[in-house]
C-alpha cells in the first residue's frame, strides 16, 4: 500500500549512488522534510532499475559515474520504461559534459555537490509538481500554459540591464550569475552582452565559437522570432545566451535599430531578458538602459568608481531613467576605508544589495567557464547572488529603493585622503 492517490501522499525518493555514506547523508538531509520520503537505495544503475517497479517512486536522484550501469545509461533506460517517474542527476564539480548528456538523456533536472537540504528538497518538490501536470496531461492545455506562465513571471521584472560608468565594477559577473540564479527558479531567461566589442559572456559560459548576435544581423535586416530563436546558444543552466560578435569590428554591423528588435523579440519569448553593457554610454547601450524595467549598477567602494557612479547616475538622471536603478555593492566586505552610509549619500541611492567578494571562487569559475552560482551553493558570494535573484523576483523593499541625503563628492574625497 502507497497511499500514492491520497492527497497528501508523500513524495517517493529513490537514492541511485554507489557510495552508502552519500545515500547515508542525502537521507539524512531529507529527513525532515514532512512531504517526501526515502522508499528505496540503490547502489548502481542497474540496481535502480531492478528495484523501480517494488519501490515505485515519484523522484530518483541519480549519480553519475557508477560501476556496473552508470547514471546517464540507468537515466535514459528508466524514463524510457518509466515516463512517469522522474530522474535529478547528482553531479560533482566539472561532470557539465556528463551532465549535458544526462538532461539529454530525460533527466529533468540536477543538483550539483556539496547538496543543501534546501535546494535538494525545493528541486524535488519542483521536479514533481511538474511531473505531476505532464503525467496528468495539464501541461498539454493551453490554459495551464498560461497559468504557469503567468505564475512563473509575476512580480517579475522582465528587462533588466546592468550598467556601470567604471570599467571592472562587476557588470558581466553579476549579469551572468544573475541569469543563472533565476534560471534556477525556473524563469525562463536570455541573457543578451551587448558590450559588442569586448562582451565576454560566451568565455563565462564557456560557449565560444558558437554564433553570435553578428551572424544574426548579417542574415537579414528584419530580424523573426525563428531567426533569433537559432542564435541563442542554449546553455546548460537553463539561460538563452545572445553571445557579443568575436572580434570587434564585427559590432559596427549591429545598429540600434537591431538591437530594439532583439528586446522586444525575446520580451515575448522569456521571462527574463538580462543585458550586459558595456561602459560607454552608445546608442545601444541608451537603448538597453531605455528598454529595462530595472537598470542594476554595481559600485566597489573605491574612488574612481564611485566618482564615476555618480557622474552615470546624473546622466541616467537627465534622461528620466534614475526611478529605475538599484545600486549593487560589489565585494562589498572589501573596507578601503569607505563608510557604507558616505557612499550612499555621495551617490544619492541607497545600496540596494551587497555582494561579498570571493577572488578565488570568481576567478576560478570564469577559468573554467562554469557561472559560479550552479555550483558554490554554500558560499557567501553565491548567497548573496541567489538573494539578488530573490529580489529581482518579488521585487526591492521601499528602504532599498529610497534614495540617499546627497552630499557633496568632497566630503568622500576628504574622509579618504583628508
Ligand atoms: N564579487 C566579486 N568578488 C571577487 N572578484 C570579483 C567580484 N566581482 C567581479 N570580480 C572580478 O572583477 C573582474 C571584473 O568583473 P567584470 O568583468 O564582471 O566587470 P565588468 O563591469 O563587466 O567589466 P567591463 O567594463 O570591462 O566589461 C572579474 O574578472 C572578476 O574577477
Ligand atoms: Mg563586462
Amino acid at each position: 500500500m502507497t497511499g500514492k492517490s491520497e492527497p497528501a501522499a508523500k513524495i517517493r525518493v529513490l537514492i541511485v549512488d554507489d557510495i552508502q555514506q552519500t545515500r547515508t547523508d542525502i537521507r539524512r538531509l531529507l529527513y525532515f522534510e514532512d512531504d517526501m520520503e526515502v522508499c528505496g537505495e540503490a547502489g548502481n544503475g542497474q540496481e535502480a532499475l531492478e528495484c523501480i517497479d517494488k519501490c515505485s517512486p515519484d523522484v530518483v536522484l541519480m549519480d553519475i559515474n557508477m560501476p556496473v550501469l552508470d547514471g546517464i545509461a540507468a537515466t535514459e533506460a528508466l524514463t524510457r520504461s518509466h515516463p512517469h517517474v522522474s530522474v535529478i542527476i547528482i553531479s560533482i564539480q566539472g561532470e557539465q559534459e556528463y551532465l549535458r548528456k544526462a538532461m539529454v538523456a530525460g533527466a529533468r533536472d540536477y543538483l550539483v555537490k556539496p547538496l543543501s537540504s534546501e535546494d535538494m528538497a525545493a528541486t524535488i518538490r519542483q521536479v514533481y509538481r511538474t511531473g505531476q501536470e505532464r503525467n496528468h496531461g495539464k501541461l498539454l492545455a493551453g490554459v495551464q500554459v498560461t497559468a504557469e506562465r503567468e505564475e512563473r513571471t509575476r512580480g517579475v521584472y522582465k528587462v533588466i540591464s546592468f550598467f556601470s560608468g567604471k570599467g571592472g565594477s562587476g557588470k558581466t559577473f553579476l549579469a551572468g550569475n544573475l541569469a543563472v540564479a533565476l534560471a534556477k527558479k525556473k524563469r525562463k531567461v536570455a541573457l543578451v552582452d551587448l558590450d559588442l566589442q569586448f562582451g565576454d559572456i560566451a568565455v563565462m559560459f564557456n560557449l565560444s565559437g558558437t554564433r553570435t548576435i553578428a551572424d544574426l544581423v548579417s542574415e537579414e535586416d528584419r530580424i523573426g522570432a525563428a531567426q533569433l530563436e537559432g542564435s541563442l546558444i542554449r546553455h546548460l543552466s537553463g539561460v538563452a545566451v545572445l553571445a557579443a560578435p568575436v572580434s570587434p569590428p564585427e559590432a559596427e554591423k549591429i545598429s540600434v535599430g537591431h538591437v530594439e528588435q532583439i528586446i522586444k523579440i525575446l520580451k515575448e519569448l522569456f521571462d527574463c531578458v538580462i543585458i550586459d553593457t558595456s561602459t560607454f554610454f552608445g546608442d545601444i547601450t541608451l537603448l538597453a538602459l531605455e528598454q529595462a524595467d530595472l537598470i542594476l549598477l554595481p559600485v566597489r567602494r573605491d574612488i574612481a568608481t564611485i566618482k564615476n557612479a555618480r557622474s552615470g547616475l546624473d546622466v541616467l538622471n537627465s534622461l528620466e531613467l534614475g526611478e529605475k536603478v538599484r545600486v549593487i555593492l560589489n565585494q562589498a566586505n572589501l573596507d578601503p576605508g569607505i563608510d557604507i552610509a558616505e557612499l550612499e549619500h555621495s551617490l544619492d541611492h541607497h545600496i540596494s544589495h551587497n555582494v561579498a567578494d570571493d577572488e578565488k571562487a570568481v576567478v576560478s569559475s570564469i577559468n573554467r567557464g562554469v557561472p559560479l552560482v550552479m555550483e558554490q551553493g554554500g558560499s557567501e558570494i553565491s548567497r548573496d547572488l541567489c538573494r539578488l535573484a530573490e529580489k529581482v523576483c518579488s521585487g526591492f523593499t521601499e528602504e532599498e529603493k529610497a534614495p540617499a541625503r546627497k552630499v557633496s563628492l568632497r566630503k568622500i574625497f576628504s574622509l579618504t585622503f583628508g
